[in-house]
């Protein structure tokens, strides 16, 4: 669980970006996001919120599945299937030829030790949902929404307790990520000791549900356990555990997740973007050189997952994109297993939209890596009834349609993730206060235009626009995009 420091650390860092960012955003960037305005206001009224968690996500087919939660290991799976821990590393560590995406038929690849007896259960989604027109060159996600704001908030973590949430999962998306689970401080809430209930049972709903995980995130600076931020470790130590944790995590999920963000959010958002050294305990200890291990120690433990660098505020060619891509580029020269590029693209209505947007990702794949859109969403000023007014309300709608159409232009973007279903679940009210508005989906799940965008762009995509525009099945969008006039 989030301790109320660990939340104070994370809206203290939050607090660093504004003012880091509103220098940073004149001189070299045009459209900062994530840098929100009051975040140390957030309040940390105790933890409570996973009282109601049950045991499982409402989906049978354990029977894979290792190992009883909650406990010790540092083992990782005990029986690791197919996971030698040493394999070499392709000759282009960039962009394996083959990639292992799930559903495919790379005869290698671990089999994921939660999938239900069979295999990965095949899902048939609705015509006009964003999964149907999303394929194995691009994932469409969303977020197991639980811990994090809502244990800071007290509420119940809606992919456990909330009625609807896994169905609307399952029933839109193809791909899903772990919101806080997989974060050190819920994954590793004592030195020594793991807990991978909440986890595991993403993972399982995944595999029950067809659909891909993004994992989130084996090094960051932010909810990290007090053990460990607070703890008199020596480097040597430190190293250790980090191995350990990397390790430990990867191997127990090889198979089952497709992409891991291995270090997130590590350059600042000063203008000459400089790496974290202070804030993140990783590079302040044991260096920058760091980094090629954790890369290295994830791919040993599963050689077909996509190791990503994610970060903010990278949503166009500018000063921490441009850190990033040195940063890679030297890795790249020097052998380490870096595949992926995951720009977060938290945008808001009150900056700039970067129109470098596609070609910063274009860069990214011309080194060899792929890319992705992880944590899209797009907020602005709210009114009483928590909504945007039209104009922004259109614009929000436009960034996510340019976005989705930027990662189709881009070979190997290859997943869009949207941070969070319903506005009520979005960590944006509560990070950013008098915005909102942010997510696809209003009150009782109903649509709202950026839905309808999304849809309208990967089905036109797909099918040409003449399927769109004259389907029944696509006839409640165009309803909605017609009268938000986008
Ligand atoms: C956010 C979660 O959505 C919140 O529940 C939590 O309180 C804070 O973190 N960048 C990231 C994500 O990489 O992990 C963050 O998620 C949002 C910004």
């Amino acid at each position: 669980m989030p301790s109320q420091t660990t939340t104070r650390r994370l809206a203290a860092a939050l607090c660093t970006g504004l003012l880091t960012v509103s220098l940073g955003a004149a001189a070299a960037q045009p459209a900062a996001a994530y840098s929100p305005d009051g975040a140390q206001e957030q309040s940390a009224p105790g933890n409570s919120g996973n009282a109601g968690r049950p045991d499982s996500p409402g989906n049978s087919g354990n029977a894979g599945r290792p190992d009883s939660p909650g406990n010790s290991g540092n083992a990782g799976r005990p029986d690791s299937p197919g996971n030698s821990g040493n394999a070499g590393r392709p000759e282009n560590p960039g962009k394996p030829d083959n990639p292992g995406r799930p559903g495919g038929d790379d005869a290698g690849a671990a089999e994921c030790a939660f999938a239900p007896e069979g295999g990965r259960t095949d899902y048939d989604a609705g015509r006009d949902s964003l999964r149907a027109h999303s394929d194995d060159g691009i994932r469409i996600g969303n977020v197991a929404a639980g811990g994090g704001h809502f244990d800071d908030e007290g509420s119940t973590d809606p992919f456990f307790g909330e009625d609807g949430y896994q169905e609307h999962l399952a029933a839109e998306y193809s791909s899903i990520t772990h919101e806080n689970y997989l974060k050190w401080e819920f994954v590793h809430p004592e030195e020594g000791v793991y807990d991978f209930e909440a986890a595991d049972a993403v993972v399982e709903f995944a595999q029950a549900h067809d659909m891909d995980v993004r994992g989130h995130a084996l090094s960051w600076h932010s909810q990290n356990p007090d053990w460990l931020e607070e703890g008199d470790h020596s480097p040597e130590e430190l190293r250790g555990i980090l191995e350990d944790h990397v390790r430990t995590v990867v191997s127990r999920y090889a198979g089952c997740i497709q992409q891991w963000d291995v270090a997130n959010e590590i350059f600042g958002d000063d203008a000459d973007a400089t790496i974290r050294d202070e804030e993140n305990i990783w590079i302040r200890e044991l260096g920058v050189e760091v980094l090629d291990d954790v890369f290295r120690w994830a791919h040993e433990e599963d050689p077909d997952a996509l190791l990503f660098y994610n970060d903010y505020n990278v949503d166009g060619v500018n000063a921490k994109s441009d850190a990033y891509y040195d940063l890679v580029q030297g890795q790249l020269e020097r052998g380490v297993p870096v595949h992926g590029f995951g720009a977060q693209t938290h945008l808001s209505m009150n900056y700039g939209f970067d129109e470098t947007y596609q070609e910063n990702l274009e860069r990214f794949d011309a080194l060899g890596l792929y890319t992705a859109v992880t944590e899209i969403d797009v907020r602005g000023d709210v009114g009483e009834d928590d909504r945007m007014n039209d104009e922004d309300r259109a614009g929000a709608a436009e960034r996510f349609e340019t976005v989705l159409q930027a990662c189709l232009e881009v070979d190997n973007c290859n997943s869009f993730t949207i941070w969070g279903t319903l506005d009520a679940h979005s960590w944006v009210p509560g990070t950013f206060p008098g915005e909102g508005d942010a997510t696809l989906h209003e009150g009782d799940y109903e649509r709202k235009p950026t839905y309808c965008v999304i849809q309208r762009t990967l089905v036109e995509h797909q099918e040409g626009g003449d399927s769109w525009a004259e389907d029944a099945a696509f006839e409640e969008c165009r309803g909605i995009l017609e009268e938000a006039g986008v």
